[in-house]
């Protein structure tokens, strides 16, 4: 029988997968049959095959689900344009006049419907999501979630600050910013189509510049009191990381910890300007890092040092940082993330000599960046997905390499881990074929 259209809850799936549980390798299972248990779990791989088995279609290839650590949904309608300003300026020209147009419920269901749709057809099955300062459009992005079957961890943005939020785009004050971040804890966790808790709230406040000392307090004492994540911007730009220096006579990464918001499973987008005492304080909290190449080439004003966060202990994902970043899918950070660390390894100024010109020893690999772009976020965020491992949650995605309308080349014989690479180099949606989360197919393919 093949997979096409096809739930695999209690059902046994015969493929040729590949997984990177660990980062730095990639293991190819040729011909692995995995159980799927009735709730959506991994019940066991093995060799034997039972009669009944559901088989992938002939060159088709099963990869863990994308993991998506940092989106912007409201921003969706802002992705690919839009980016010809530094961070500060684009949040007031660009970025706060749209997040203000979710006060509007129609336009947030409209959008964040097409949104949730796209990531999914990308391959995304978990995703991070900042929303918006109101409390009824970020209960409808998590009614979408729940709906259409991403994993995913949904956070009101908190930002009252008066000095950096405009007026008409601002929590009043801090006790409502908290407020509010505690009825949406509440929503989603009593949310009566969320029984296995796939949808999860998040504490986000913006980042330090936009809050409050109040908000940022009383946001940390919220976390520590319900035991929700926390996902906030870290050191994202020199303007950034200088401004927060300035205002707390701290690091970022220490005024964060300062008030409580360095957690387990804290998600820190960006983190561009850290010391080598601010990894290890991340480390240390058991926080994690979204990293985000292809919003940091606008904004950042330098490349992640991702070799040597990974090398100090740092858990790290990848994250789209749509509208950040201009393209929404976690393919291209992928790629994109290999591509920034060997910028870094080779320097970029053709006038400096070679060994002036970049930082020795930077570079990731192919096979580093698909662990991130799977298993590694869903470690920084303490998720049970993102390998083919007894007891882990079934969330996977079907490559169909040949796809024609795709722009994968594969000609004569192609070994399996170069395929890997060609999938990781080249897949698009059009490559995406099925899509599944807790056992369930939430995208098939086009018939
Ligand atoms: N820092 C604060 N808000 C934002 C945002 O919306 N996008 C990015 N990239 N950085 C931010
Ligand atoms: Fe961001």
């Amino acid at each position: 029988m093949l997979a096409r259209a096809c739930s695999l809850t209690g059902r046994t799936l015969v493929a040729n997968a590949f997984h990177a549980p660990e980062c730095g390798s990639v293991e190819y299972l040729p011909g692995i049959a995995i159980t799927v248990d009735a709730d959506g779990l991994i019940e066991r791989l093995s060799r034997d095959i039972p009669d009944d088995a559901v088989r992938l279609p002939e060159g088709q290839y099963l990869l863990p689900g994308l993991v998506d650590l940092h989106v912007h949904a409201p921003q969706f309608p802002q992705l690919g344009s839009a980016l010809d300003a530094p961070l500060e300026d684009w949040l007031q020209t660009y970025t706060f006049p749209l997040e203000a147009k979710y006060s509007d419920t129609g336009f947030a269901c409209e959008t964040y419907d097409a949104l949730i749709d796209h990531m999914l057809r990308c391959g995304t099955t978990t995703a991070l999501h900042f929303a918006t300062i109101h409390l009824p459009a970020t209960r409808i992005l998590a009614d979408i979630c729940i709906e259409k079957g991403q994993r995913a961890l949904i956070g009101k943005v908190a930002m009252d600050h008066p000095d950096t939020c405009p007026e008409y785009y601002r929590d009043p004050d801090a006790d409502t910013a908290i407020t509010q971040t505690r009825a949406l804890i509440d929503y989603i966790n009593a949310h009566p189509h969320n029984g296995a808790g796939r949808v999860l709230p998040v504490i986000t406040p913006r980042f330090v510049p936009a809050c409050t000392d109040a908000c940022l307090h009383g946001l940390g004492q919220l976390a520590a009191e319900t035991g929700t994540r926390v996902q906030t911007h870290v050191s994202e730009s020199d303007w950034e990381h200088a401004h927060v220096r300035a205002r707390t006579g701290m690091s970022d990464t220490e005024a964060l910890d300062h008030f409580g918001l360095l957690r387990e499973h804290t998600v820190l987008a960006h983190a561009n300007f850290l010391s080598a005492a601010d990894m290890d304080l991340i480390a240390l909290r058991d926080s994690g890092v979204a990293h985000c190449p292809w919003s940091n080439i606008y904004f950042a004003n330098a490349v992640f040092p991702l070799r040597e966060a990974l090398a100090r202990g740092l858990r790290v994902g990848l994250g789209t940082d749509i509208s950040g970043g201009p393209i929404g899918t976690i393919w291209e950070a992928a790629r994109m993330s290999v591509a920034a660390s060997r910028l870094l390894e080779s320097g970029t100024d053709p006038d400096r000599a070679p060994h002036l010109r970049g930082r020795a020893g930077a570079r990731v690999s192919i096979e580093t960046a698909f662990h991130l772009a799977t298993r590694g976020g869903a470690k920084a965020l303490g998720l049970n997905v993102g390998a083919f491992v007894p007891g882990m949650r079934f969330d996977a995605i079907a490559i169909d390499p040949a796809a024609p309308a795709g722009q994968i080349v594969s000609i004569g014989d192609t070994p399996p881990l170069q395929m890997l690479e060609k999938i990781i180099y080249g897949a698009t949606k059009a490559n995406v074929a099925s899509v599944w989360t807790d056992g369930v197919l939430r995208v098939s393919p086009a018939p």
